[in-house]
């Protein structure tokens, strides 16, 4: 056990990271957890720190893509022009590794993942190593990302030294992830730039293949983001008239159930996607701390990143194999 201490000193942050240690870092969408990566030893106490499966590979974090021509050994033109569009931003790109990335990073996968975070302080902290960060959501493998210092703090207290303190994420879901094969684009998770968004750059509208059951291809566990209260999606009214006598919060985008329920978060009461996405996570976080039986959610209009939000949502409700 040790201490961990929150702060916003990006030196002590920097060394940490350069002697082998964890450092959680903020980002614009989820905190991450971080070592170098390019430290094998390093990056194992990750996936010892979040008890995270060995074959579920992780991001590389890096300040401008500089630095990208040494990690990848190809960047496909749709690529580029994405980079271009969004990056620093909620994209990552999965690109065949160079030799210089550890396979540990990659969970043995011939492709790399690789992004630049758009967050002040992580990128003034990358701007001051010489090595990229590898670094997964920052909470214990399978709960919901954390969205600020204090939930970093709450997953894994005593587990690593420090946490760099960024504030609230602003975007709040974690980033989209993108593959090229033969002029295709594939999105392999939904998350904060959009289908629209990436079909608007490229004139390329890009098949989404998202990857449940097995995380050794691009991967995603199917039960992931799970409160350990039962969530439920569907229609609130239904749902509340099938669960009688049960102590229920409810989770809705615009519309208010109070006069249904007593425990109910409202996302967004003028229907704005983008806020509902950022303030999804500390929701369901803080639900979870309620005195309830279930949670139900309501289901999102399938548009822009209201598709990211049911996608979180789903892994959230299933519970088959746990
Ligand atoms: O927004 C984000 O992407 C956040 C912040 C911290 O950057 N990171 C994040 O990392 O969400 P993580 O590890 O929780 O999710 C990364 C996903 C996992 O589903 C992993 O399987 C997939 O990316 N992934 C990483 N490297 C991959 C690779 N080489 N091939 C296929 N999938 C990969
Ligand atoms: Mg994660």
């Amino acid at each position: 056990m040790q201490q961990t201490i929150i702060g916003s000193d990006i030196k002590l942050a920097a060394t940490l990271l350069t002697t082998g240690e964890l450092v959680a870092i903020p980002t614009e969408t989820v905190y991450g957890l971080a070592a170098n990566g390019l430290d094998p030893l390093a990056i194992a106490k990750i996936y010892a720190a979040k008890n995270r499966p060995q074959f579920n590979p992780l991001i590389l974090h890096i300040a401008s893509f500089d630095q990208l021509a040494l990690l990848v050994t190809e960047i496909p033109e749709a690529c580029q022009r994405l980079i271009s569009a969004f990056s620093p931003g909620p994209i990552t790109y999965l690109l065949p590794k160079s030799a210089l990335v550890p396979d540990i990073v990659t969970a043995g996968n011939n492709r790399v993942a690789v992004r630049i975070p758009d967050h002040l302080l992580t990128l003034e902290l990358l701007s001051g190593i010489s090595f990229p960060l590898a670094a997964p959501s920052a909470n214990p493998s399978g709960y919901v990302s954390p969205v600020s210092a204090e939930h970093v703090l709450q997953g894994l207290s005593g587990k690593i030294p420090y946490i760099l303190d960024g504030g609230h994420c602003r975007v709040g879901l974690e980033s989209t992830i993108v593959g090229f094969e033969e002029g295709k684009i594939i999105i392999h998770r939904l998350g904060g730039i959009t289908a629209e968004d990436i079909k608007m750059v490229t004139n390329i509208d890009p098949e989404v293949r998202l990857s449940h059951a097995s995380p050794t291809a691009p991967g995603q566990l199917k039960s992931h983001y799970a409160t350990s209260k039962p969530l439920l999606i569907g229609n609130i009214e239904q749902l509340v008239y099938l669960n009688p006598g049960k102590r229920i919060a409810v989770l809705s985008f615009q519309q208010s159930y109070h006069n249904l329920v007593s425990e109910n978060i409202v996302l967004s009461s003028n229907g704005v996607l983008e806020e509902a996405a950022a303030g999804l996570f500390k929701a369901m976080r803080d639900m979870d701390c309620l005195d309830i039986d279930v949670i139900l959610a309501e289901r999102f209009p399938e548009e822009g990143i209201g598709r990211a939000i049911n996608d979180r949502l789903e892994r959230a409700a299933y519970r088959e194999k746990r």
